[in-house]
């Protein structure tokens, strides 16, 4: 298996001898005291979930319940660094500003908590909410895959308190093939054939297999998928759910499945990605609709990994999902203390069918991927609107705006239409280390566009502290959907260490960490030089959001 660098994910690395540290530094009574609360350092973020001073990584197990987001994860409750895993816990009420609960399932007797979801059990199919013919409302059954040493397998737990405090099954594990590598279960109940449906990875095989279960315990096999799409590393935290296809109205117009297999390494900016499949499933089997179409990438930065959508959100509202912002490049180097690894923004999901796509050959897959981020952003929004509506601005105006407006800021969202007229690139440059918008900076982040190579970038080679690893200081690109319109819609949503651009009204998106100064807080539009006579680089319709706010009270 090829390795892009010594940092490897948690299964490739020797487990044993993780897990053996692990448990030395393994104290249940420390695992179930809450976490302190959240740290205002340099890096926290403001509108992203971590846990100082620990650990997290992949989110696992996402729900809506009673009016709340539960979000589960990845967590070492003891340190902060991989380890010692276990599922910390959070609630939302707006998927930007979380609430930590107790640890919610620690490690025990050698066996890890890896990656899973959770489902609620309302009809009690698994026997475990209640006695039977007892339907008690809310009880949560996680499926989770038990890692020990030398083996992976599925496990249950169940919490009839709304995921505060979870019972393990007695019978564990209830899906065992004897193998090192068979992880990361997503379950979902598949209304049509009125079965629970399980897809869950061979890592190294590069293979999902789909189980479908009546009660949660017993599983049949009903498929295998793969290996398919990019294969360049380990298969892992897969995830399969409909997704509303919507015309250029937004109107839903049909659907189609969408399943997620994020891959490590090998992504599109090295290391670990996000990758889907668009296709139909029939309750037993997924079929792609383009095979070969692929690799289809969810996200073109370098921090978007172990992507997962939410349980329970309702049918007509679209799919929502979260990622681990973070890359096991150099996961374990993150210079973020206290606590290492964070989540991205949780993303609204649908598809986009473009009446008419260039770009694409036959056998590509025309249905793209829309993401959207999830905000909190007030309903009367208080955003600094820097130029109405048309007419288009030039660069030059722009940032005359930002100086006369004194704009400027480390969490916010950014959104603008950009028109290259005859500029070969254009963008603009975030957490620059002076607010001058027309003086140069040493340290800055740039999202640009290269019209010439028809891609969007985002280039953090001097977006602040990046000597901690080699792979850092880069800069990474996406091919443009649609290079051949003439202007590009962006929206950047700027937190305290990250940037997430999303062009293309979604179609096209970036992640990627930060470590700027806290004074870089400068805001600049560019573009590159056009000669006499030629049409300028424009800007149009710029928005400033603060995201720094409170929760809303409801
Ligand atoms: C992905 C992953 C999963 C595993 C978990 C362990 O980042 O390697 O496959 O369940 O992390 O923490």
């Amino acid at each position: 298996m090829p390795t892009e660098s010594p940092h490897r994910t948690p299964a490739q690395i020797g487990f044993g001898s993780i897990l053996a540290a692990a448990m030395l530094f393994s104290t249940p009574a420390l695992a179930q005291q809450p976490a302190p609360p959240a740290s205002t350092t340099l890096w926290s973020p403001r509108i992203h979930f971590s846990s100082p001073p620990n650990w997290i990584n992949d989110p696992n197990g996402p729900i809506f319940l009673n009016g709340q987001y539960h979000l589960f994860f990845q967590t070492n409750p003891s340190g902060d660094e991989w380890g010692n895993m276990s599922w910390g816990h959070a609630v939302s009420p707006d998927l930007a500003h979380w609430k930590q609960l107790p640890v919610a399932l620690a490690e025990e007797n050698g066996v890890a908590i890896f990656s899973g979801s959770t489902v609620e059990d309302r009809d009690n199919t698994s026997g475990l909410c209640g006695d039977p013919g007892q339907k008690p409302p809310g009880c949560l059954i996680a499926i989770y895959t038990g890692a020990s040493q030398d083996k992976q397998a599925q496990n249950l737990a169940s919490s009839r308190d709304g995921g505060v405090t979870w019972t393990k099954y007695a019978s564990n594990p209830i899906l065992d093939l004897e193998l090192k590598d068979f992880r990361d279960p997503k379950v979902f109940w598949h209304a049509p054939s009125q079965s629970w449906v399980m897809v869950v990875a061979l890592p190294t095989q590069h293979k999902l297999r789909i189980y479908r279960s009546k009660n949660l315990r017993q599983w049949e096999l009903a498929s295998e998928f793969g290996p398919a799409g990019s294969t360049q590393g380990v298969w892992e935290c897969p995830d399969l759910f409909e997704l509303a296809v919507r015309d250029a109205k937004g109107n839903w117009v049909s659907s189609r499945w969408l399943l997620s297999v994020n891959i490590n390494p090998g992504g599109p900016a090295k290391g670990s990605a996000s990758q889907y499949f668009v296709g139909q499933f029939n309750g037993y089997r997924f079929t792609e609709d383009h095979p070969g179409s692929g690799p289809h990438w969810a996200d073109w930065g370098k921090d978007f990994y172990a992507s997962t959508s939410f349980a329970n959100i309702p049918s007509e509202k679209d799919r929502v999902w979260i990622a681990w912002m973070s890359n096991w490049q150099y996961a374990a180097k993150l210079p973020s203390l206290p606590g290492r690894g964070e989540m991205t923004v949780a993303r609204r999901l649908y598809f986009h069918q473009s009446p008419a796509h260039p770009a694409l050959s036959p056998s590509q897959e025309p249905l793209l991927l829309v993401q959207q981020p999830i905000l909190p952003i007030p309903d009367v929004k208080p955003y600094a609107a820097m130029f109405g509506a048309p007419p288009f601005q030039t660069i030059f105006q722009a940032n005359a705006a930002i100086a006369a407006q004194k704009q400027s800021g480390s969490v916010y969202r950014l959104s603008f239409i950009l028109n290259p007229g005859d500029a070969e690139e254009a963008g603009v440059r975030l957490r620059r280390g002076v607010i001058d918008p027309s003086a140069p900076a040493a340290e800055e982040t740039v999202v640009g566009v290269n019209f010439e190579t028809g891609r969007i970038f985002v280039d953090r080679t001097r977006s602040g502290k990046t000597d901690w690893s080699p792979d850092f200081p880069v800069r990474v690109s996406a091919p443009l959907r649609h290079p051949q319109a003439n202007s590009v819609s962006i929206e950047i949503v700027v937190d305290s260490n990250s940037v997430e651009v999303f062009a293309e009204d979604g179609e096209t998106v970036l992640t990627d960490l930060i470590y700027p100064s806290a004074t870089s807080q400068g805001i600049s539009f560019y573009a590159t030089a056009t000669p006499p006579g030629a049409a300028p680089a424009l800007v149009r319709n710029v928005e400033l959001d603060p995201l720094d706010q409170p929760p809303a009270t409801k």
